[in-house]
């Protein structure tokens, strides 16, 4: 399994040293909010601009206005730029994938996936399942997510599925099982001292 941590909930004090921490991992995920779309704010490209993340990264944007912040997070490096399928088009995906970064789409917990676009599935690089509400880190694993992987990964077998909220040495099998080839994990390895991360990615990406 490919392993993405989130630094949404890390020490912001010492940010290089949490990122060295995490560097056996595959890629880092950034969680950007608005404080609309959901109610917390956490931090825009301005911000991030001189930070050296030591690995490629995914951006996932809770933002009201997606076409806004495209732009700025291709200019920094985007491996790839996720977008939410409650507010976003085909249109946005292909605006990304025109720019030569990876397009993502998410669906969110309370999200059916009979109400996301099938062309937006399919042409996206990426789907990722909130497994649990949007919006905060912290928050327990919703198992009725998995129904969604399970749903994505029959119809595209060769679909990057991500999962995302509340994942942890013990809910990752699940994922796994159900067809996810990446997850984004946060505060499991966030509030775990700095020292043991690196053995906590590796038992994580062996799943
Ligand atoms: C939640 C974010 C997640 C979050 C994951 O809205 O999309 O990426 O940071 O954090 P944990 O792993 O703590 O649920
Ligand atoms: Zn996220």
């Amino acid at each position: 399994m490919r392993i993405y941590p989130s630094i949404l909930n890390a020490n912001f004090s010492c940010l290089s040293a949490e990122l060295s921490s995490l560097q056996s991992a595959d890629k880092i995920h950034l969680d950007i909010m608005d404080g609309a779309f959901v109610p917390a704010i956490s931090f825009g490209s301005g911000v991030m601009k001189h930070v050296d993340f030591l690995l490629p990264f995914d951006v996932h944007l809770m933002v009201h206005n997606p076409k806004k912040y495209i732009d700025k997070w291709v200019e920094l490096g985007s491996s790839t730029i996720i977008i939410h399928a409650e507010n976003t088009d085909i249109s946005d995906l292909q605006y990304i994938k025109k720019k030569q970064v990876r397009a993502g789409v998410v669906i969110d917990l309370t999200t059916e996936i009979q109400q996301v676009s099938e062309e937006m599935l399919e042409f996206a690089d990426a789907v990722l399942i909130m497994t649990v509400k949007a919006g905060a880190g912290g928050q327990k694993f919703q198992d009725s997510a998995l129904e969604k992987v399970r749903y994505i990964r029959e119809k595209y077998p060769n679909k990057e599925i991500i999962v995302d909220g509340g994942v942890n040495d013990k809910t990752l099998q699940k994922c796994a099982d159900a067809g996810a080839t990446g997850a984004v994990v946060g505060s499991y390895l966030t509030n775990a001292p700095t020292s043991k991360r690196a053995e906590m990615i590796a038992a994580l990406q062996n799943t």
